[in-house]
């Protein structure tokens, strides 16, 4: 049986080349996912190697990941090893990394205590290459102060958690504690094993981001909250995942992204053409943007006298995202719907109306800390007709997962 992923057969497109792996699956229902996990990590051209627990070949099959891997699937510590090179210690020592998708509670509390009663466990011991953990339980479990307890030991020691998400979970409650997104949990990997993924290489992808302004008299003008930031996250991430990016900026404060090519642009109008002339050709855009909705109906030449009451009276602007849409050809056209009601409808009405492959919306009533913020909370709706919503996370953790989300949905390609 060849033993490496260059050998067997899958087709090997990433950076994981030469990397061993070890990826270590527990008794949680979240078990069959790992078989997505270990053909990602393969077809990035890592050597996996799967260690089970006894309990987790209770939820999913060792041939899975023999078949997926095409190595030998570890579970019995006790077992004569038939390759001198696969024992608890051994594999441990020329490994460069253990995942271990999903962990359970259990295995959890064994390694932030040193326990070492099965293969997997007594490996978590001898490894001294980096270690992720992406835990997977039941909110009860996942919230109990002990596994808190627990996984801050393990932070302390240097473990890498991916955190799990937050929805709805198999035992039917809702909260924290299923398993992070497979494509999350690879990234990381990459990002621990090489920097980052280069999974976005050579793809264009154009951005838009922040406020327009609109001009009523030479020194005023109407404007909104937004400071760019979603956008620029997004800029910044594609870009370093290989991307070729163009991000049309109305005016921030931020600093161009590395590798970025910026079009500055101020006015709606000005949003608009650039967006045109670039989304073109573009294989992915996402418009992070807030143009105005409304421009004055008149541009005064000289500066307007303080007066008692001026009536201001606006016309409604172009619609960039609709004249995208109207010609969108085989571009992956993303959308954001920033409403302070009705989140769904009008996210929904946003998505057909426009004709979006994607929209992410946010809620941005009073109290809800989006404008300027670091983080964001987003629930996403596709045409396929999914509906995910995630947890308050960074805007640059929503960046990755929206990247994530296309690839996996829109861009099969690079999959
Ligand atoms: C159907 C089923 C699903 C389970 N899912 C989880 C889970 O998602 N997370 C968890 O921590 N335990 C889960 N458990 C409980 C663990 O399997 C149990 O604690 C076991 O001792 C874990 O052993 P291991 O860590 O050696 O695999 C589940 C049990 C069953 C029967």
């Amino acid at each position: 049986m060849p033993s490496t992923a260059e050998s067997n057969g899958n087709k090997c497109t990433g950076g994981l080349t030469g990397k061993k792996i070890i990826l270590g699956v527990t008794g949680s229902v979240a078990a069959y996912k790992a078989a997505y996990i270990a053909s990602a990590l393969v077809k990035r051209g890592a050597d996996v190697h799967v260690v089970m627990t006894e309990h987790a070949t209770k939820l999913i099959g060792e041939a899975t990941f023999w078949s997926l891997t095409r190595n030998r699937v570890i579970v019995d510590l006790f077992e004569q090893p038939t390759i001198p090179e696969i024992t608890h210690v051994s594999l441990p020592e020329s490994a460069d990394l253990l995942l271990i998708a999903p962990a359970t509670a259990n295995i959890i509390g064994k390694m932030a205590n040193g326990l070492a009663d099965d293969m997997l466990s007594t490996m978590a011991l001898t490894v001294r290459c980096p270690v992720i953990i992406a835990p997977a339980m039941n909110c009860n479990m996942y919230t109990n102060p002990v596994v808190v307890a627990n996984l801050g030991r393990l932070r302390q020691y240097e473990r890498i958690i991916v955190e799990p998400d937050t929805g709805m979970l198999a035992c039917g409650e809702e909260g924290v504690g299923r398993l992070a997104e497979p494509d999350k949990i690879i990234r990381v990997v990459e990002e621990t094993l090489m920097g980052g993924p280069r999974d976005y290489s050579g793809v264009n992808v154009v951005v838009s981001a922040g406020p327009t302004r609109e001009p009523i008299d030479p020194v005023r003008y109407i404007s909104n909250r937004s400071s760019g930031k979603m956008g620029y996250a997004i800029a910044e991430v594609a870009a370093r995942r290989g991307a070729n990016v163009t991000l049309i900026s109305g005016p921030t404060d931020l600093a161009a992204p590395e590798g970025v090519e910026v079009i500055d642009v101020t006015t709606v109008q000005e949003m608009h053409d650039a967006v045109l002339a670039n989304a073109k050709d573009a294989k992915v855009f996402v418009s992070a943007a807030a143009p105005a909705d409304f421009v004055p109906a008149q541009i005064r030449d000289q500066k307007v006298k303080k007066s008692v009451k001026w009536t201001l009276e606006l016309d409604q602007a172009q619609d960039i995202l609709a004249d995208v849409g109207y010609n969108k050809g085989n571009t992956v056209l993303v959308g954001f719907a920033a409403e302070t009601q009705n989140l769904e409808t009008y996210a929904m009405e946003k998505l057909g109306k426009k004709n979006l492959d994607l929209i992410v919306a946010n809620d941005v009533s009073a109290g809800s800390d989006v404008f300027g913020s670091d983080t964001n909370q987003v629930t996403l709706f596709s045409k396929t007709g999914e509906k995910i919503e995630w947890p308050r996370m960074s805007k640059r953790e929503v960046a990755n997962g929206i990247l994530d989300y296309v690839k996996r949905h829109f861009l099969e390609e690079l999959s």
